[in-house]
């Protein structure tokens, strides 16, 4: 099979991950979050690295460890406004859209900047309110301690500075499709990605 790229972006815990991994399952794509890449640099500045040193340096290896934490998060978003730090990290990426046999690589800046020609662009959106409400529940089996009001507050921080920075700053691309899962369940966000990826791949 050709070359086929899906990418999905949009703000912090919208459900990116949950439906990119099932159109790559779907369509049997290869599947890269690559907001670990900037958690795995977050973490290696939280433990006193420098930055851009371990964007360049980042292996494999490196996106085994616990990210998912708030504080890894933070650092993150930190880190992704250095454009050091990004232009450290597209090769891989765009290394990985172009594999054969179809990708699809979710985070901020993928439809717009990483891979501009992907075939399918989607924007997974929800409330700030109901973004918060799904990272607690996934944070609070982990931490009990979690409490709503600092994950509501660490999603609307996090989306500012995506939004604000003035490198590869989280937007839809002019050509995405936007699909707000605020009101919908899991399964109905599945099937409208599904759905989308389809309607293009069948034209391949
Ligand atoms: O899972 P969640 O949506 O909370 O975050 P993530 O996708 O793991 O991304 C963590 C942070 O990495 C984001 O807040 C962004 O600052 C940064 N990021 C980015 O700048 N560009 C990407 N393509 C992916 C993530």
């Amino acid at each position: 099979m050709t070359r086929f790229t899906v990418a999905i972006d949009g703000p912090a815990a919208a459900g990116k991950g949950t439906i990119s991994k099932a159109v790559a399952a779907h369509f049997g794509f290869a599947h890269l979050d690559t907001g670990l890449l900037y958690r795995a640099v977050g973490a290696k500045v939280l433990a006193g690295g420098d930055p851009v040193q371990a964007a360049k340096a980042l292996t494999p290896q490196d996106l085994d460890g616990d990210l998912r934490t708030p504080e890894v998060a933070q650092a993150a978003s930190r880190v992704a406004v250095l454009p050091d730090v990004r232009a450290a990290l597209v090769d891989f990426q765009r290394d990985f859209a172009a594999r054969d046999g179809g990708a699809v690589l979710d985070g901020r800046d993928i439809g717009t900047v990483i891979c501009p020609d992907a075939q399918v662009k989607l924007f997974v959106t929800a409330s700030a309110e109901v973004r918060a409400e799904r990272r607690y529940l996934e944070l609070v089996e982990q931490h009990p301690a979690t409490s709503r009001d600092t994950v509501l507050a660490d999603v609307i921080a996090r989306d500012k500075r995506d939004r604000e920075r003035a490198e590869a700053p989280l937007k839809p691309a002019d050509d995405a499709v936007t699909i707000d899962t605020s009101d919908m369940s899991i399964e109905d966000a599945v099937a409208a990605a599904v759905a989308q990826v389809q309607k293009a791949f069948g034209q391949t």
